[in-house]
């Protein structure tokens, strides 16, 4: 049996609350459940589906798109992220990343 952690979504001013198994990602989940988070490639690589961590840790060994200081810094691609602990996520986080992987200067 695989152990399942809640997560709490916080998306687009609602908060939906999820089981998710340590073996599926917080995106299939939440897909399953119709959350309607954005993502596109599920390959950890566009950041479409880009969060942030409020609370948790995640295992995204997969995810290319998102550099690890900004892993360190508690954001998440959630289409390669399996839960660690009980989470609470904050979704579409996509330009905040952006800006702070590539446009340091624009705001
Ligand atoms: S959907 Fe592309 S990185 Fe997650």
């Amino acid at each position: 049996m695989a152990t399942t952690y809640t997560v709490e979504i916080h998306h687009q001013g609602t908060v939906q609350t999820i089981q998710v198994p340590e073996d599926k990602t917080v995106l299939d989940v939440a897909d399953a459940a119709q959350l309607g988070l954005p993502s596109s490639c599920h390959a950890g690589v566009c950041t479409t589906c880009a969060a942030k961590l409020l609370e948790g840790t995640v295992e995204q060994g997969d995810g290319m798109g998102i550099s690890p200081e900004l892993q360190a810094q508690g954001y998440a691609l959630l289409c390669v992220s399996y839960p660690r602990s009980n989470l609470k996520v904050e979704t579409e986080q996509e330009d905040t990343v952006y800006n702070l992987q590539f446009g340091q200067s624009q705001k």
